[in-house]
């Protein structure tokens, strides 16, 4: 009887095995391909310790127990994507995506990283661009391929930084073609490539003209993105759509060919930040142009743009930053936000054309995009060698054992991350943190976005399977 009980639970469990939605780029937006919906990046980036911090065998992704932590922040805070600089594809990845998996945060990923040899050098791209390092960049599409929840891949961070007349964009178009053509031939779904650029004019037009334009006419041209984002710190203290210039942006971009976005936003002066960008960036006058964007960034560092100090014993203590950030959030309104419908227009691309190329007078009007090299042909027709594929695996903890502090200094008790049905992304939770007079807060309620009733009772169902779960000691992927 008990193994009965607990077979059938068992069976339950790897049925109710929770995803969320892979999605797709049509035309210039992200789509929720499971209902038509639309889809804004709600983001933060995450690179504790940041780049200079990086090392092979420890990325964001590789410790469980940091990304239970602080995966149950970011529920609280109502984020629902996370973008990473800097990862090891040869490491286990699977608790962290799963975890983030479970609370509805999808991952933005750079293929890239600072060490010698795993980015494109922009003084000497065509040393850079060879098998070794395309190889680098095809394991980190096998190691992400796998999870529901990996979002896009970009193929380069402010790579294209100097007006002159170089050969860098058109690398940057062949690393996209070579990314884009190992997925359609070794993942199961496509999953978009896209490009993070500077926000300096006048680079920044033509820098998107020359990635989004066709070589063949048509938006299947593999060299051309899939996406196109911008690091845009414009708007500082409580600016106006049009002293920030978003006015302008909005209209620079009005008729994309793609989905753009922000890869990084969050100007810090003046300081403390009132991110009074936020409603502005998910309201009426910029949600036709632009998906969303990433804040710049979760962890405190000298730079000071960081929502949460995390310290060496493991504890976590919120920065004023984050309390700001969040009540910003929870003044949006979710149905603008995720129940948008896709106004699926196809967007032609435009044609790849000197005449695309106006606003500098110097950036590269070369289309010819360096060949695939033969070794790395190789890769694309038989896929790498040891690939190390990630998949998302049952969780087994979930409350965060680690001290975490309000930026009031009172300890948040009872954090732990509250996984959300199938199909379901992060949504703000309406919370706010505890006063320095409350001596313990309510652990986050997770928050959903469906607008039917029934919603509601499927939401139920998978809290109550995921409490018995929970009591009885497995879970839940
Ligand atoms: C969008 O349009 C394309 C082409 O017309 C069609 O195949 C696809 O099903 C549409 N998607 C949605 C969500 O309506
Ligand atoms: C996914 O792709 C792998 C090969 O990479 C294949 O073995 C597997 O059957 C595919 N799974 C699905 C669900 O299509
Ligand atoms: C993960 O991080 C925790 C806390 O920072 C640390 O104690 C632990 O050793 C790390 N685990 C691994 C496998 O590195
Ligand atoms: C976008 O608009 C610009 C100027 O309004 C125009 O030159 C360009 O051809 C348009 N591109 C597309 C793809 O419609
Ligand atoms: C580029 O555009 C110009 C006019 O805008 C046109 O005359 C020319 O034929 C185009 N070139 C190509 C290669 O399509
Ligand atoms: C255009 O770029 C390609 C690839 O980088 C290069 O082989 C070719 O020499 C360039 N053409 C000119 C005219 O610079």
């Amino acid at each position: 009887m008990i193994a009965n009980t607990f077979a059938f639970f068992l069976a339950l469990f790897s049925s109710l095995c929770a995803a969320v939605p892979s999605l797709e780029v049509q035309g210039s937006d992200f789509v929720n391909p499971k209902d038509g919906t639309r889809f804004q990046i709600v983001g933060v980036a995450y690179q504790p310790g940041g780049s200079s911090d990086y090392n092979p065998g420890n990325d964001p992704l590789s410790n469980g127990t940091t990304c239970l932590r602080d995966a149950a922040l970011m529920q609280r805070l109502g984020v629902n994507a996370i973008r990473v600089y800097n990862l090891d594809p040869t490491i286990n990845h699977d608790l962290c995506a799963s975890i983030f998996n479970a609370v509805g945060i999808y991952l933005l990923l750079d293929v890239n990283s600072p060490l010698q040899g795993e980015s494109i050098n922009r003084a000497a791209p065509w040393e850079s661009y060879n098998a070794v390092y395309v190889n680098r960049i095809f394991e980190v599409v096998e190691a992400f391929k796998g999870y529901p929840n990996t979002l896009l891949f970009f193929a380069g961070n402010e790579v294209i930084n100097e007006q002159s007349d170089s050969s860098v964009p058109s690398y940057m178009r062949a690393v996209t073609r070579d990314l884009k053509n190992y997925i359609a031939k070794h993942s199961n779904r496509t999953i978009p490539v896209g490009y993070s650029a500077a926000d300096v004019r006048p680079l920044l037009l033509d820098t998107w003209n020359y990635l989004q334009c066709s070589l063949t006419g048509d938006a299947t041209d593999p060299s051309r993105v899939d996406v196109f984002a911008l690091n845009s710190y414009s708007w500082c203290g409580d600016s106006s759509f049009q002293t920030s210039g978003y006015d302008v942006l909005v209209s620079d971009f009005a008729n994309t060919s793609v989905p753009v976005f922000f890869s990084e936003y969050g100007c810090i002066q003046p300081y403390p930040r009132v991110f009074t960008e936020v409603p502005a960036l998910y309201g009426p006058l910029v949600t036709p142009v632009l998906s969303g964007g990433i804040v710049y960034e979760y962890t405190q560092e000298v730079s000071n743009y960081g929502l949460v100090t995390l310290n060496d014993d493991g504890s976590a203590y919120l920065v004023g930053d984050f309390d700001t950030f969040q009540k910003q959030l929870n003044t949006l309104s979710i149905t603008t936000l995720q129940d948008t419908t896709a106004q699926n227009t196809t967007v032609v691309p435009p044609t790849c054309n000197d005449s695309l190329i106006t606003t500098t007078g110097t950036f590269s009007k070369n289309f010819t995009i360096p060949a695939v090299p033969s070794e790395v042909q190789d890769l694309l027709d038989n896929g790498i060698s040891n690939p190390n594929n990630g998949k998302l695996v049952a969780l087994t903890v979930l409350d965060v054992t680690q001290t975490v502090k309000s930026s009031s200094g009172v300890s948040i008790t009872g954090l732990k991350i509250t996984p959300l049905a199938d199909d379901e992304s992060n949504t703000p939770s309406g919370q706010t943190q505890p006063s320095p007079s409350a001596t313990s807060s309510a652990p986050a309620a997770a928050t959903t976005t469906k607008k039917s009733g029934a919603a509601g009772l499927v939401r139920n169902w998978a809290g109550l399977m995921a409490a018995v779960a929970g009591v009885m000691g497995w879970l839940v992927c």
